[in-house]
């Protein structure tokens, strides 16, 4: 008998790898997909606890679900990933109608756990693995665009940024079989796909031993830049602690390997940088940068960066600033500092930034980037680029979307192409988001 599956993903992008591979566990099971909650049989939120907001987007779905449920008794709900593995039994006792806590490592076990759940028995499991990579597991692809594809190459991460819930709620690094990695790509390639993201929390400290043979990252990206020229390769995240030169000179061989590179700084203070762990200094960050734009001349670069972090002073801040607009980074990520229980800066240090300190460093920050962006977009008017076709532009079917090497969106009238095709483009105009532009 078949059974409906509905699935909402929150966070990063590794939660979209893993929602895959759940979709593929369960659909062993007789689980299929379905779009519309009102036929869901089994209602999953594979979840985040990087910040408190992500959180409190969960509680807000769970309302919903909630609300199915006595609709349709019967449907279970299972809360999976992140948030799940942080708060354990504690979210059955805050939510009677929660049947189902599973973390990032027991996915293979949701068969049994679902199992528990129609028997009427609430169904946790929320070990944490040293070797889980759900290697041999073949994701199932969420239809988003048919042509780019995340794959997951390792899991966890060691660094213990004081800051960061990530290390709690996905236990150690780990890293992925390259055989199975290739061949999931090879896979990918046969459906149609023409682009993959490698995806870590550290890819720089990928590294992988069979018979005395090290694979590490440069190895990594070096094979799957091999595997098609027509394949393109990005990666994410780099740490700037361990981005070598290496990584950026196979970059530089491989046409198909994309060139942007992200590379979260956080802080522009030294002094941050060590009270985060960061184990890099401003010094060190820009010298990554100086690489990068020395043998990957046109490479574009993105960064993270958090306002407010405990003890952050008007010049620690401007330190930030300054950074910023240094790197001319093409594109931001930008938060402000939030207090995560049970982490080294909530044990240790005082959040003692004042909210709307916060809130007025972050909006110089946005603003700041803003205009970065903007400069950044400017610059491109006149060149021609590759894109990559991922589909329709959001707003007219007379126009297509896709991306550059350094990963900025264009759109361009459509024409014969397809997704999946390789246009260039002659870029004309452009809004702070977007690029504009007609083949040339
Ligand atoms: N592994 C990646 C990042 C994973 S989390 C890296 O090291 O860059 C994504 C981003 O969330 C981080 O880069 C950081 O900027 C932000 N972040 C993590 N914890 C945070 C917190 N407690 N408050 C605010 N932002 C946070
Ligand atoms: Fe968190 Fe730092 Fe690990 Fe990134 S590297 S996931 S910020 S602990
Ligand atoms: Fe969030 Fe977990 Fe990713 S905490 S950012 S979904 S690894």
């Amino acid at each position: 008998m078949s059974r409906k599956l509905y699935i909402e993903t929150y966070g990063c992008q590794m939660n979209v790898a893993d929602s895959e591979v759940v979709i593929s566990i369960l659909k062993d099971e007789g689980f299929n997909v379905t779009g519309s909650m009102d036929d869901a049989d089994l209602i999953l939120v594979n979840t985040c606890s990087v910040r408190d907001n992500a959180e409190q987007r969960v509680w807000g779905r769970l309302d919903l679900f909630k609300q199915q449920k006595q609709k349709k008794p019967g449907t279970l709900i299972g809360i999976i990933g992140c948030m799940a593995e942080r708060l354990k039994e504690q979210l059955l006792e805050a939510d009677k109608m929660v049947d189902i806590v599973v973390g990032p490592d027991a996915y293979r076990d949701l068969p049994r756990l679902i199992g528990e759940a129609y028997e009427g028995h609430k169904a946790v499991n929320v070990l944490l693995s040293r070797e889980e990579t759900y290697a041999d597991i073949s994701p199932l692809r969420l239809d988003r665009n048919g042509v780019s594809s995340f794959v997951s190459i390792m899991r966890g991460c060691n660094n213990m940024c004081t800051y960061c819930v990530v290390p709690y709620v996905r236990g150690a690094e780990r890293s992925r079989d390259p055989e199975t990695i290739i061949k999931e790509i090879m896979d990918l390639i046969d459906k149609g796909f023409r682009e993959v993201t490698l995806l870590g929390q550290n890819v720089d400290s990928y590294s992988w031993d069979t018979k005395g043979q090290k694979t590490g990252f440069a190895e990594l990206l070096e094979m799957t830049g091999r595997v098609n020229p027509l394949l393109r390769v990005r990666f994410s995240t780099s740490h700037p602690k361990d981005m070598s030169d290496d990584v950026l000179e196979v970059m530089a061989r491989y046409n198909n390997i994309c060139k942007h590179i992200h590379l979260p700084a956080q802080s522009g203070s030294s002094r941050i940088l060590k009270l985060m762990n960061r184990k890099y200094d401003r010094e060190w960050y820009m010298n990554r940068i100086r690489a990068i734009r020395k043998i990957l001349p046109g490479c574009s670069l993105s960064t993270d960066m958090i306002s407010g972090f405990c003890t952050e002073t008007e010049k620690d801040h401007q330190d930030s600033l300054s950074l910023m607009e240094w790197a001319e980074y093409d594109f931001a990520y930008m938060f402000k500092y939030n207090e995560r229980p049970d982490t080294k800066a909530a044990r240790k240090y005082p959040d003692d930034v004042p909210g709307e300190v916060k809130t007025k460093r972050l909006n110089e920050i946005i603003a700041l980037q803003n205009k970065l962006s903007l400069k950044s977009k400017k610059k491109d008017i006149g060149k021609v680029y590759e894109v990559l076709v991922e589909g329709f532009s959001k707003k007219s079917t007379n126009d297509l979307s896709g991306r550059t090497s350094q990963n900025k969106v264009v759109v361009f009238p459509a024409g014969k192409h397809q997704p999946g095709d390789y246009v260039k483009i002659r870029i004309t105009d452009c809004t702070s988001a977007t690029l504009i532009g007609k083949p040339a």
